[in-house]
């Protein structure tokens, strides 16, 4: 959603760092961003429409600072522009605050506790600078503490207050924030990606919390105002830093990084299973609900397939449906979230339904500390690396391939897991993206030119199809649609005429015919045909207009990759029609609110 940088240091380059830690957050909004900062102990906001990068253009980053606060928005409340850009300062410009959240009874009070206020922006997040001003009388804890009393909603604060001129304060609920630890500097920040190479450690703040940072220590206080103290953990895998290096746009990177994301997660798995506290976790399970939204909801298909095939009955469901209607869980359920962030919202809330229900909870995610990592039971952690591009991508196939490892851990009698993981190493030795990209190029213009693209498939090919689909739709704005072969004639195919283009998904060699069917339908209605198939056959290749070869994977194994070539695709055409890959219109990289 949005992101948000402070900075404390002892050193007066915080305009550099906050730039370089603003920058890294960029993926979570980027529609405008702004500043607050000490100079000459005066505050000095400056706020911009469009990226973190052209706020920092225009200013002059040798300017001596070492306290500010940065935040780059998505837009939920007001369009995106100046005035409702973050940082938000109070009526008499005493706070100055950012916020990632939304605070749901902003209305009221400004009707009530603010109704003489004078304000600015159309945004939910300016009555929080101007309570804060409201309730103060010279202590910023606890005009901080009456704060949190009066808001609802969720919110990850960092307030800079005019009489404080070494400190930043925050307040968390049910959103992320961290703070960073480096000699004489504190970051706070909404991941870690924000903080500078040299932090090698840092906190989570608990929820329900509020307190400061000073460039030398921090002060933590939970919502009953008791002290609490956290863990300080050790940053381990700095790859997060990792820029993007020769690749272009974030998302040519990820999708390269797949195959060593593939081989990581096997390796984590060989070394550890999933080592779970609890080791009888698995124990009498009848059924498993699978949770999740988007891209994570389309590997999540995938699971209810594979326990679905060991006799498990099993259902994959969209978190926001699930968490609207009264649904029934039966005793030993075990309801999965699967989430990238690990922060979407919708999940959360139902991960609250699913645990009011008596079901047990595992999270498959790729952040550690996540909030659906610590509400839940157990987690599995991805291993996908930090991903940038709103469009997720390596994460999709870290996903399916954890379904599979937990498929293989359920099986009873269990398979012979050394074999087992041997022919899926043996396979992913064989992917070559570059190949893959190559391959898929000719393709492009097609795609490009079209006003109407189904890409079709049957049983796991279908799952394809719908993560293709999203694919094309985020980044291209082409108008696509997936569809379960078998499904077109039962009313879509009254869409297609000449020009329209039909993608194909053909691996598993029982639906070969079947599908051909549906694709021989399509062309003699004027389609354009694009099969993708690891079966170099040459019924498949005389109906495509263009075949694209899949790299011998096993078929078991085929929907951990099948989809690379779309992704491919999907960024290759986004660059042709001159839009930016990593930042689609309208789209946030973590959806953090419902
Ligand atoms: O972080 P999550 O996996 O919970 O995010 C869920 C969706 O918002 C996400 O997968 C979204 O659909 C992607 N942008 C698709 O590429």
């Amino acid at each position: 959603m949005c992101g948000i940088v402070g900075i404390v240091s002892e050193s007066k380059d915080c305009l550099k760092k906050l730039q370089e830690g603003l920058c890294a957050l960029e993926y979570r909004g980027y529609d405008s961003a702004g500043i607050t900062f000490f100079v000459n102990n005066k505050f000095k906001t400056i706020k911009n429409v469009g990226s973190p990068k052209e706020l920092f253009d225009g200013l002059d980053l040798k300017v001596k600072s070492n306290v500010g606060i940065a935040h780059t928005r998505w837009a939920t409340h007001g369009k995106p522009d100046k005035v409702n850009a973050h940082p938000h300062l109070s009526e008499k410009g005493l706070f100055s605050v950012v916020h990632n959240g939304i605070i749901e009874n902003y209305r009221e009070l400004k009707d009530s506790l603010l109704s003489g206020v004078n304000f600015k922006s159309q945004t939910d997040s300016e009555v929080i600078s101007n309570l804060l001003e409201y309730f103060y009388s010279g202590d910023v804890l606890s005009a901080i503490k009456n704060v949190t009393k009066v808001l609802d909603g969720c919110y990850a604060l960092a307030i800079m207050c005019k009489d404080d001129k070494d400190k930043i304060y925050f307040a968390r609920k049910n959103m992320s924030l961290l703070i960073g630890i480096n000699n004489n500097e504190r970051y706070l920040s909404s991941d870690l990606s924000a903080f500078s190479k040299e932090c090698d450690t840092y906190l989570t703040l608990p929820n329900n919390s509020y307190g400061f940072i000073q460039k030398n220590k921090e002060e933590i206080f939970n919502f009953n105002n008791e002290k609490v103290c956290v863990k300080v953990e050790n940053i381990e895998n700095k790859a997060f830093l990792t820029k993007q290096g020769k690749f272009n746009y974030f998302m040519e990177k990820e999708i390269y990084e797949i195959k060593a994301v593939l081989q990581d997660t096997i390796l984590c798995f060989k070394e550890n299973k999933f080592n779970f506290k609890d080791k009888e976790f698995f124990q009498n399970i009848k059924y498993i609900k699978i949770i999740a939204c988007g891209t994570s909801y389309h590997a999540s298909l995938v699971g209810e397939k594979l326990f679905d095939s060991l006799g498990i009955m099993s259902n994959a469901e969209i978190a926001s449906e699930f968490i609207y209607r009264k649904p029934y869980l039966p005793e030993n359920t075990l309801a999965i979230f699967v989430s990238q962030s690990g922060e979407t919202a919708d999940t959360l809330a139902a991960i609250k339904v699913a645990k009011s229900l008596g079901a047990k909870t595992l999270g498959i995610t790729n952040v550690k500390n996540s909030a659906v990592d610590r509400e839940c039971d157990e987690s599995i952690y991805l291993h996908a690396g930090v991903e940038k591009a709103v469009a997720s991508t390596k994460a999709y196939n870290a996903q399916v391939l954890t379904f599979y490892l937990l498929k293989n851990i359920l099986q009873k009698p269990q398979n012979k897991e050394a074999e087992f993981i041997d022919v899926l190493e043996q396979n992913i030795k064989k992917l070559n993206i570059k190949t893959m990209h190559k391959n898929i190029l000719p393709v492009v213009a097609l795609v490009k030119n079209s006003k109407n693209i189904f890409v079709v498939g049957r049983n796991f090919d279908y799952i394809t199809s719908l993560e293709a689909s999203l694919k094309i739709k985020e980044i291209t704005y082409l108008n696509c649609e997936g569809f379960a072969a078998g499904e077109l004639k039962h009313g879509t195919l009254a869409l297609i005429e000449t020009n329209s283009v039909v993608i194909a998904y053909i691996t598993e060699k029982n639906l070969i015919d079947k599908t051909l069917n549906i694709v021989a339908q399509a062309k003699s209605r004027g389609a354009k045909i694009v099969i993708i198939s690891q079966f170099n056959l040459k019924k498949l290749v005389a109906v495509s207009d263009y075949f694209i070869k899949l790299a011998n994977f096993s078929e078991q194994f085929m929907p951990i990759v099948s989809i690379i070539p779309i992704q491919l695709l999907a960024y290759e055409t986004s660059l042709a029609l001159k839009h930016n890959p990593d930042k689609p219109r309208n789209l946030a990289k973590s959806v953090t609110v419902e």
